[in-house]
C-alpha cells in the first residue's frame, strides 16, 4: 500500500526507551469504542486529567475534533470509516513512539480496523482497547448531542447502532459497562489496568 517509494525510515537519536525513562512511565495508546453516548469521549477526558494530575504525558484524540482537520475530507461511508480510523491509529502510533499515552475516543464500529491499529503496534501491550459497553437504549436515552433523535427521523444516515452496525470487540483488554458503573468507577478500574500492568512504574508521583 501507499504511494510514497524512495521513502526511507529516519532513525532517530532519541528512542523510545529515553523517553519513556524520562517520563517514568510508557507509551500506550488507550483506544475506547463504543456506541455513540456510550461514554468513550467522557471517561477519554476523565481518565486523562486523572494522568494529568499524576505529572503523565497523555493526551485525548477525539473524534469530532479530529474529523474537523486531520479528517474533515472523510464521511461516514464503510470505507471512508476505515479510513478515518487508518490515519488515527497512525497518528496515534507517533505519539506512542513519543512516550504518550494516548486516549482516543472513536466509535470505530468495525472490528477488523481496530485490529488493524493493534496490529501495527510496534510493541505488545501498546494497544489497550477498552470497549465502553453500553446498551442501546441508554445510549439513546442519553443522547448527549441529540443525534440519536435525528438519526430516527432519517436525518443522519448511516448512524451507527440504527442504521449502520456496531461490532463489539471480541477481546478486548478492559471493558466498561457504563450503564453500570459511574465515571469515577470506570476510569479507576482502567487505572488499575495501568497499574498493574506496569505501564505507570517509576513515577516519581505517588498514584
Ligand atoms: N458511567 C458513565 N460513563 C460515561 N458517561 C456517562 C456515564 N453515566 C452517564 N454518562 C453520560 O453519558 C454521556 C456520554 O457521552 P459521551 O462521552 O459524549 O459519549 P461518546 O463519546 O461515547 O459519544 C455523557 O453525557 C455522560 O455524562
Ligand atoms: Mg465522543
Amino acid at each position: 500500500m501507499g504511494k510514497s517509494s524512495n521513502v526511507v525510515w529516519h532513525e532517530t537519536h532519541v528512542g523510545r526507551e529515553d523517553r519513556e525513562a524520562r517520563r517514568g512511565h510508557k507509551g500506550a495508546t488507550i483506544w475506547f469504542t463504543g456506541l455513540s453516548g456510550s461514554g468513550k469521549s467522557t471517561l477519554a477526558n476523565e481518565l486523562d486529567r486523572r494522568l494529568y494530575e499524576q505529572g503523565r504525558f497523555s493526551y485525548v484524540l477525539d473524534g469530532d475534533n479530529v474529523r474537523h482537520g486531520l479528517n474533515g475530507d472523510l464521511g461516514f461511508s464503510p470505507a471512508d470509516r476505515t479510513e478515518n480510523i487508518r490515519r488515527i491509529g497512525e497518528v496515534a502510533k507517533l505519539f506512542v513512539d513519543a512516550g504518550a499515552l494516548v486516549l482516543t475516543a472513536f466509535i470505530s464500529p468495525y472490528r477488523d480496523d481496530r485490529d488493524r491499529v493493534r496490529n501495527i503496534a510496534d510493541r505488545p501491550g501498546d494497544f489497550i482497547e477498552v470497549f465502553v459497553d453500553c446498551p442501546l437504549d441508554v445510549c439513546e436515552q442519553r443522547d448527549p448531542k441529540g443525534l440519536y433523535k435525528k438519526a430516527r427521523a432519517g436525518e443522519i444516515p448511516e448512524f451507527t447502532g440504527i442504521s449502520a452496525p456496531y461490532e463489539a470487540p471480541e477481546q478486548a483488554e478492559i471493558t466498561v459497562n457504563t450503564a453500570e458503573m459511574s465515571v469515577v468507577e470506570a476510569v479507576d478500574f482502567i487505572l488499575e489496568y495501568l497499574r498493574t500492568g506496569q505501564y505507570l512504574e517509576s513515577s516519581s508521583n505517588q498514584d
